[in-house]
């Protein structure tokens, strides 16, 4: 279950849909024929007409809070069991990774004193996606966008789409002027997915530390 609370105000949503980005990409990808955005109880949530029948859903995007680390852990280990070839880390890894590994995720600092934020795409309570932003500590200029994966159930509906925007928003609050990430090169639908997104490979390339036979591109976008 998703908690009451949220961090995501309302009239950040209001604004992105002015701007056409994270809430847009939202709306759009689900065929909204009609759409409005509430705020319910300090939970901004974006309402979608998905069809000619009138029926409405909601995606919400919520930035994940210290006191949900083991719903983290559980998107998260979905995500490494969905994915392997994906994923700089491993399963096997990260179910051996300490309570104290994943509450310090969830709180948003690092061991290692790197900022993370975590967003997650929620429907109907259920944690449906997730992506992170990661902000280290002797590089103000630069964030990084990781982390990103998509429950089958809710791909090509825009919230990967969404989840970047998020990231992206939020490295520019932190003062970060680049958004870099890694990708698989043979990954197609998250290489596109970044390229839409405004994402270019920066020519670095390296083995993909989970399948080392399997090289990974950086790419980069202003925020
Ligand atoms: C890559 C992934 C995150 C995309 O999630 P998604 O929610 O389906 O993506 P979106 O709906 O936001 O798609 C946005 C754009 O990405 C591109 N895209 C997404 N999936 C694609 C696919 N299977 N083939 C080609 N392009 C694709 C499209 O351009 C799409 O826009 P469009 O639907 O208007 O054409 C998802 O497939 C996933 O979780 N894959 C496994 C994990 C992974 O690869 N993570 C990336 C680690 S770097």
């Amino acid at each position: 279950m998703v908690g009451p609370r949220t961090t995501w105000p309302t009239w950040y949503l209001l604004e992105t849909a002015a701007q056409g980005s994270a809430s847009g990409a939202l709306l759009r990808a689900a065929g909204a024929k009609r759409l409005a955005l509430v705020g319910v109880a300090f939970r901004a949530v974006i309402i979608v007409g998905n069809g000619s029948d009138g029926a409405m859903s909601a995606i919400t995007i919520h930035r994940v809070e210290p006191d949900e680390w083991e719903q983290l852990r559980d998107i998260r280990l979905r995500a490494l069991a969905n994915a392997p070839a994906a994923f700089g880390s491993w399963l096997a890894r990260e179910r051996g990774q300490s309570e104290r590994y994943w509450r310090d995720w969830a709180s948003g600092t690092t061991r290692s004193g790197d900022r993370i934020a975590t967003f997650i795409a929620v429907a109907e309570d259920r944690w449906l996606a997730l992506a992170a932003g990661i902000r280290p500590p002797d590089d103000p200029q630069t964030a990084a966008l990781v982390s990103m994966w998509v429950d089958p159930a809710l791909r090509r509906r825009g919230a990967a789409h969404a989840l970047v925007e998020a990231v992206a928003e939020w490295a520019r609050e932190q003062g970060a002027r680049r958004l870099e990430l890694w990708v698989t090169r043979t990954n197609t639908p998250a290489r596109t997915l970044y390229l839409r997104s405004g994402f270019t490979p920066d020519g670095r390339t390296q083995p993909l530390p989970s399948r080392p036979s399997l090289i990974e591109e950086a790419m980069v976008r202003h925020v």
